[in-house]
């Protein structure tokens, strides 16, 4: 059966923009419910409307506390009656009541080897400590920043001359191949999670 996928994101939304192509290609078995997004400037909502999906805006500075913001959210998400949220670029970190409320159907991408470089500044992290090769991780989400589950993830290697944004834009490639391919996965219903480890059937 066809899944409902729902999308937070807080900027550019280039890994909503391959989402969405690979849905509207029947690379995934899904339909777009939504975007949400914390961000009134996120460029990600011009793509959304492009495609014709509904935007739900909560702008994160109108909100009185992150408590405020978060409840919010989390009845915006239940509105969504999704089978999948998937984080794409979404820069806040999810409250323990969201996580809680929608176990094993968050998923994010974050453009380093986990369980190397968590957090802000993934790549230059990468850069500055010298590692050979670097990527992407497709994970689903737990309580811990960039700790849960990984799917999928996905290789390239660090030139010599690389700064921060070469190598950015080099894992962003691999991102957007990532992302559908493991989302994919999870709307055949094809991923299994055993602990730490997910098994692709
Ligand atoms: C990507 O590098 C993703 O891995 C990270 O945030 C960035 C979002 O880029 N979580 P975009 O908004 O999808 O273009």
């Amino acid at each position: 059966m066809t899944k409902r996928i729902a999308v937070l994101a807080s900027g550019r939304g280039s890994n909503f923009q391959a989402v969405i192509e690979a849905i509207g290609a029947h690379r995934i078995p899904a339909a777009c419910v939504g975007l949400i997004t914390d961000n009134p400037k996120a460029y990600a909502i011009e793509r959304a409307q492009k495609a014709d999906v509904p935007v739900i805006v909560l702008d994160y500075a109108s909100y009185p506390s992150k408590d405020a913001y978060e409840h919010a959210l989390l009845a915006a998400m239940q509105q969504q009656k999704a089978d999948l949220f998937v984080l794409a670029g979404y820069m806040r970190i999810l409250g323990t009541a969201i996580v809680q409320a929608f176990p094993q159907k968050i998923v994010n991408i974050h453009p380093a080897l986990l369980p190397g470089f968590t957090g802000l500044h993934a790549q230059r992290q990468a850069v500055q400590y010298g590692v050979k090769v670097a990527g992407c991780t497709v994970h689903f989400v737990d309580e811990n920043l960039d700790c849960g589950p990984i799917i999928l993830q996905k290789c390239v290697p660090v030139l010599r001359d690389d700064d921060e944004d070469s190598l950015a834009e080099r894992i962003l490639i691999e991102e957007h191949k990532c992302y559908p391919e493991a989302i994919r996965l999870f709307c055949e219903d094809r991923l299994e999670i055993a602990g730490r480890n997910v098994r692709i059937r």
